[in-house]
């Protein structure tokens, strides 16, 4: 029999959204006439935009003529689509990246996974606690840490805690590591890092000769000008950092797959001769031997968040969203509850009352609302005490949950 990749067995829990979905599970099969609120995973649920709509169609058309049919397309996206990321997402905002630099992928989510795949197993890792599960864990399979402590904690992972005391901003380490993962808007905390904040960390990338691993995918929710929405706004992150972007919580592609990558061609690694490697040619050797490209018509619709209607219809879904995250934050405060976020995310952080732990408390919570979230505690160990809502969902089903939580679930 074929011997498993052992590391595998140091993951400590199932992946938290799935473990979510099986409580809830078998809660509805105890409850059956139970009408759960969902706020735990952040999937949208307002369809995608008509301009979208319509360049997806578009796209699909072609595919149904000789003329226009299309195999195979670039691994690492059509040209058409990075030219308007790069024209939009950047130069707009006077960061100057090549369509080259840029990579599309099928979703966030795996490029924050695969990322490490080129990188040395002995590499030091620093994430910010709590954090975006899938750092960790890819991290974990590859074999890059030792098994995982009492608290949840693996070995050679270099944990940043992120508290109220710090403002959820992890602090620079003291000494020096070799991959840090950093996301703003924050998932879970909902908290946004500041261009000084940035600076530092670019700062602290250079001094120890780090990479970043920026994780932007929430930076649509930024409603403030003066934050940064990509690390590249910081001078000499091209540097040291890889920025990760997605369309699902911008534009609704959590269903369709559409995501992007920026690997700037400053970035280099060291190999184990001491010399200097690009990172963006390892990253591209790997995207083109192990992807295929994202379909034709989706790379249409997501070029279609780029027209003039598609920007407003965006916008308008952005601004949707984030009413409902007024709504539960303003009403968990009148409720009694200390929240943090939901400001320039769609993610409330809430501090779980009493003396419960996160997941007492998800249980809690279901039992007498049945809203369903998130356990800060899945996201780490400081986010113990801790819990998440998310802000996508219909208008109607928010302020019912928000009724039902002040009703039966107040904090004070
Ligand atoms: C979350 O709820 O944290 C996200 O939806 C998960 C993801 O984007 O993969």
């Amino acid at each position: 029999m074929a011997r498993i990749n052992d590391h595998y067995q140091k993951l400590s829990a199932g992946y938290l959204f799935p473990e979510i979905a099986r409580r809830v599970q078998a809660f509805s099969q105890e409850n059956a006439e139970a009408d759960l609120i969902k706020l735990g995973i952040g999937d949208v649920t307002r369809p995608l935009p008509p301009a979208v709509i319509e360049a997806f169609q578009d796209g699909v058309a072609e595919m149904a003529s000789v003329e226009t049919f299309r195999g195979y397309g670039p691994e690492q996206g059509h040209l058409f689509l990075r030219e308007l990321i790069a024209a939009n997402d950047y130069a707009s905002r006077g960061v100057a990246i090549d369509p080259d630099e840029i990579f599309v992928s099928d979703g966030a989510k795996c490029d924050c996974g695969n990322i490490q795949e080129i990188f040395s197993v002995d590499c030091r890792v620093a994430v910010a606690d709590p954090v975006y599960p899938v750092y960790i864990d890819t991290n974990v399979m590859a074999g890059r840490t030792g098994p995982s402590d009492d608290r949840g904690c693996y070995e050679n992972i270099l944990y940043m805690p992120c508290t109220e005391e710090n403002g959820f901003q992890p602090e620079l380490p003291d000494a020096a590591v070799d991959l840090v993962y950093l996301c703003s808007p924050n998932n879970p905390t909902g908290t946004v890092a500041t261009r000084e904040q940035l600076a530092a960390w670019v700062a602290y990338a250079k001094d120890c000769g780090a990479t970043i691993l920026y994780d932007a995918a929430y930076e649509a929710y930024i409603s403030d000008p003066g934050l940064p929405r990509s690390i590249y706004e910081i001078d000499g992150a091209r540097d040291v950092a890889i920025e990760f972007r997605s369309f699902s919580k911008t534009a609704g592609f959590t269903g369709t797959r559409c995501a992007f990558i920026v690997v700037p061609r400053e970035l280099t690694g060291k190999n184990s001769a001491g010399e200097d490697v690009s990172i963006h040619e390892l990253w591209s050797r790997r995207h083109s031997t192990k992807f295929n490209g994202v379909s034709y018509p989706v790379q249409r619709a997501a070029a279609g968040v780029y027209t003039e209607e598609g920007k407003a219809q965006v916008l308008s879904l952005i601004e949707f969203y984030m009413e409902n995250a007024r709504i539960i934050r303003e009403g968990l405060q009148a409720a009694g509850y200390s929240v943090h976020g939901g400001i320039h995310s769609p993610y409330s952080w809430l501090r779980v009352p009493g003396n419960a732990t996160s997941w007492e408390f998800f249980d809690l919570l279901l039992d007498s609302t049945h809203v369903v979230g998130t356990p800060g505690s899945g996201f780490g160990p400081s986010g113990e005490g801790y819990f998440r809502l998310s802000a996508f969902g219909e208008r109607e089903r928010i302020q019912e949950a928000i009724t039902r939580i002040q009703a039966k679930l107040p904090a004070s």
